[in-house]
């Protein structure tokens, strides 16, 4: 039994130690253009599921109308577009050096439009650790936070004048 112990002791040490040396040495780069590590996103999506838990239930408080996606697109130009882009505009230097790359939120294929609302407000709400998205629950209101929800929520189907107030 002690022996027993003792080997598992010594495993785990082992095991601490080979990750400790291959940090240490180098192994995880921390450049933006470095490869994917093993797992690392499989992990990454994990623990962001995890943190959101059932957030996604949560309903838009704010009534969709036109004046709710104007305001939404205030915000958005103010405190997004320099990471997620404008309908049909280039992406930023910024947005082109980061990992992970923000997703261009008006862009077909990376749009959050099939996303519950609620998911996409605590992201927007709690930002996500490691990649550079900001959390903005302390420093734009609720109301804000909906409206740029709503609107990213949908990308696909905006009016021409939301589309202009986004690119002015
Ligand atoms: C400094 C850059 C930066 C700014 C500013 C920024 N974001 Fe992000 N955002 C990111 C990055 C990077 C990701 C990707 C995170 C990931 O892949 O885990 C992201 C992810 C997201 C996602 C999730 C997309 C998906 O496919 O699940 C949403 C929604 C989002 N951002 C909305 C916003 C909104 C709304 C704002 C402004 C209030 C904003 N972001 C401001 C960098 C930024």
């Amino acid at each position: 039994m002690r022996a027993f112990l003792l080997g598992i002791v010594t495993a785990i040490v082992l095991a601490i130690g080979g990750v400790y040396l291959f940090v240490k040495s180098g192994g995880v780069s921390m450049e933006t253009t470095a490869p994917l590590l093993p797992f690392e996103q499989t992990l990454a999506k994990m623990a962001i599921r995890a943190s959101i838990g059932n957030a996604g239930a949560e309903k838009n408080p704010v009534p969709l109308n036109e004046a709710n996606l104007l305001a939404g697109a205030q915000v958005f130009k103010e405190n997004c577009a320099v990471c997620h882009s404008i309908p049909g505009g280039p992406r930023s230097n910024a947005s082109k050096g980061m990992f992970p790359p923000p997703p261009q939120l008006f862009t077909t294929d990376e749009m959050v439009t099939d996303d519950p609302e609620g998911v996409t407000f605590w992201k927007v709400t709690h930002g996500i650790r490691l990649s550079g998205m900001p959390g903005f629950g302390a420093t734009l209101s609720d109301i804000e936070r909906w409206q740029v929800t709503m609107l990213v929520a949908h990308a696909d189907k905006l009016s021409p004048a939301v589309q202009a107030a986004l690119s002015h």
